[in-house]
């Protein structure tokens, strides 16, 4: 009997842009101060990608190319890519599509997945999927958002936390019972959407002057209903995941939590009764990059990632789009 084939992760990539959106900077656009910022989300500063003719795609490709360097590999070894993102380079080709082609991806299919915050969450189990099924050997996972493109600088609500960002994991078949993607509890709930979304741009509400002037085209989010519906929803699966494990608090080698905000952070240790020295933090010096949190903390904590260690991987975000993932680190 052959054994099971569950897919590693095997490498990681990281992209975040060199320009520096502080909150020192924000205090001089809007009504906000940084003492306010720092003490409700957590968030010191953020990263925004600047330049003409710059675009998610554009964070993804080094992110990608960091990841093949790492493991050895050329770009057209990649079976599959998918890219969590809701701020495409367009709405057709899929940034996949297009950084397939600045990647030299030649011998890859792949496409983009929209489930905002839960972007990479989404992708990942779809890429595991893929791997399981024996038909692929390499398929790469990204979240990457440019949320500067879609964030109105007027909006004291929304600028406070969003930044740009990408981050890329490799995923390949392994037989070793102790490492890979092992479960997952994945949630939607479209009723979230009046609290979160992007009114413009879509079949509903084509680009007009209109939609312009109305500033339908920047993320609109009402911040207490998400975040009361974020505490409960990232800290339940948490849970859940772990007792249908037989896991507890003390099984968990690191917390993957979204970077949204820290209280929801805070609130989803406690409740899987994890310290918080176990939980990987970034939102102070990136903010909240949507698709690209959950990876780019295993890019900045790669190091110090043991073999066979357990990670839940979490995150709440736009849809409602919610899920928790149990990672065996595989290297
Ligand atoms: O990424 C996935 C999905 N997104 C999230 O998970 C985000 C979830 N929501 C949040 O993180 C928080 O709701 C925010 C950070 C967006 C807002 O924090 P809050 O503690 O929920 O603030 P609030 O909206 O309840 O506003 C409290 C007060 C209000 O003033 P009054 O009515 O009490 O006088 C706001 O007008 O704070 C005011 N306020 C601000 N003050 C200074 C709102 N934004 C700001 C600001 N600076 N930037």
């Amino acid at each position: 009997m052959t054994n099971k084939i569950t897919a590693a992760i095997t490498a990681v990539g990281g992209y975040v842009p060199e320009d520096r959106l502080t909150n020192a900077d924000l205090e001089k656009m809007v009504d906000t101060t940084d003492e306010w910022i720092r003490t409700r989300t957590g968030v010191e500063e953020r990263r925004i990608l600047k330049g003409e003719g710059k675009a998610t795609s554009d964070m993804v490709v080094p992110a990608v190319q960091e990841l093949c360097r790492k493991r050895g590999i050329e770009p057209s070894e990649i079976d599959c890519l998918i890219v969590g993102t809701v701020t495409p380079d367009m709405v057709f080709p899929s940034t996949a599509n297009l950084a397939c082609h600045k990647l030299g991806a030649v011998n890859a299919w792949g496409f983009d997945l929209a489930a905002a915050c839960s972007g990479f969450l989404y992708s990942l189990s779809v890429g595991a999927a893929l791997i399981e099924s024996g038909r692929y050997k390499k398929v790469v996972v990204v979240g990457a958002d440019k949320m500067s493109s879609i964030i109105d600088y007027t909006d004291r609500a929304t600028c406070i936390i969003f930044g740009d960002g990408a981050g890329a994991v490799l995923l390949e078949p392994s037989t070793d019972p102790e490492s890979g993607i092992i479960d997952s509890i994945l949630r939607s709930d479209g009723g979230g959407a009046p609290h979160l979304h992007m009114k413009a741009g879509g079949s509903l509400n084509p680009a007009s002057h209109e939609t312009v002037d109305k500033k339908m085209h920047y993320a609109y989010q009402e911040g207490q209903p998400v975040f009361k519906a974020a505490v409960k929803g990232m800290a339940d699966v948490s849970y859940e995941l772990l007792e249908r494990n037989n896991l507890t608090g003390d099984d968990i080698a690191w917390l993957v939590p979204h970077q949204a905000n820290k209280r929801i952070i805070d609130a989803t240790a406690d409740r899987i009764g994890l310290s918080h020295d176990k939980v990987m933090l970034n939102i102070q010096r990136f903010g909240n990059t949507t698709a690209a949190t959950i990876p780019l903390c295993l890019w900045e904590w790669e190091s110090q990632l043991k073999k066979g260690d357990n990670l839940v991987l979490a995150a709440f975000g736009g849809g409602f789009t919610w899920g928790a993932i149990w990672v065996k680190w595989a290297y």
